[in-house]
């Protein structure tokens, strides 16, 4: 089953670049940029990645982020996170990242979005992986700030498909960022946001009508909010799910606990996504491997979810198509006994 699990073709759609940075890598760049690191040993960083919560995390993710200051990290980073996606059996995948985290500290916003672009592409060619890359408003900031973030993303507009919301949830609804949106969406990027992780469904209900969103981030709390999930299942808005890191913030005490398989069995297009699996512990193979056990999830379950994976795509009908077909060939191989 662990072998079915790597080998299906699925799609990752909510990894952050920036919560791919290993602690290997984190002490590589900081000997490379002469940057502080507050860890002694990369055991000091593993150790050190105990959370309470998503502020808990969100400290020490900005701090590590601090070592990217360069196009050669952006790069370096978004290579190495292909690399083992791909290893893991992700086909597609639709990576976020944090500009204003590296501008707000002088990195420009070429660097960034040159960095992770020539990294995907590169990756493509090496291993047939594709992806596509969503820039996220970080919410806990100014509405301005978004506003010249979206800016300075017009000359790139060919290189990011859409526009997400991170960051620290509670206090930052959705509609403080409607304008901000707006501008984004009559410039042509779709748009996805971070919803009802810690806050409440009234911020998935915001997502849709006010953002627009294509499919809501973790979403998990919809589940308090009945009406909101028969509205959900009826549009067949996709959640990205991430299972390990609900755990590791605290979202739910076990895994055990997680609500995954009633959202499930609710119809929902759930998908199985790894967040920040440099500070989570582990990739997306892992988190359907932990799930699958934990939560008794039968073949069936495994292969609707990676179906889900690529229907909730910004990939094309076709591309979808054909990836659809390839999962139910999967099925055909396991039924005739050769697998
Ligand atoms: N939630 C909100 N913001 C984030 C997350 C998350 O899970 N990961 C990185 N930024
Ligand atoms: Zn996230």
């Amino acid at each position: 089953m662990d072998n079915m699990i790597r080998s299906l073709p699925k799609a990752e759609l909510h990894i952050h670049i920036e919560g791919s940075l290993e602690p290997e890598m984190m002490f590589a760049l900081a000997e490379r940029n002469g940057v502080r690191l507050p860890y002694r040993s990369v055991e000091e960083a593993r150790a050190a990645y105990a959370f309470s919560d998503l502020q808990s995390f969100l400290d020490l993710y900005y701090e590590g982020a601090r070592v990217l200051m360069e196009e050669a990290d952006f790069f370096d980073l978004t290579a190495a996170y292909l690399k083992r996606a791909h290893s893991d059996g992700v086909r597609h995948a639709e990576i976020f990242f944090d500009p204003q985290t590296h501008t707000d500290r002088g990195v420009p916003f070429a660097a960034v979005v040159s960095g992770i672009h020539a990294a995907q592409a590169a990756a493509a060619e090496e291993s047939g992986i594709s992806s596509k890359l969503i820039m996220c408003f970080l919410r806990d900031l100014s509405v301005d700030s978004a506003l010249q973030t979206l800016q300075q993303a017009l000359p790139y507009r060919e290189w990011i498909v859409a526009v997400g919301l991170d960051s620290a949830e509670v206090g930052h609804p959705p509609e403080k960022f409607a304008a901000v949106f707006e501008a984004a969406l009559k410039k042509g990027f779709l748009s996805v946001a971070h919803a009802g992780e810690e806050g409440p469904p009234e911020y998935i209900r915001q997502a849709l009508d006010l953002l627009h969103v294509s499919r809501i981030d973790h979403g998990v709390r919809c589940l308090e909010d009945p009406e909101l999930v028969d509205r959900l299942r009826a549009e067949r808005v996709p959640l990205t799910v991430c299972p390990l890191s609900n755990v590791k913030l605290r979202v739910f005490k076990t895994l055990a606990e997680h609500n995954l398989k009633r959202l499930l069995d609710a119809g929902l297009c759930v998908t199985v996504n790894s967040d920040d699996p440099a500070y989570f512990g582990g990739y997306v193979a892992e988190n359907l491997r932990a799930i699958r056990k934990t939560l008794h999830l039968t073949e069936d379950d495994i292969r609707a979810l990676a179906r889900n994976s690529f229907e909730a795509s910004f990939l094309s009908e076709e591309e979808k198509q054909r990836y659809v077909d390839e999962i139910e060939r999967f099925e055909g191989s396991r039924d005739c006994g050769s697998r």
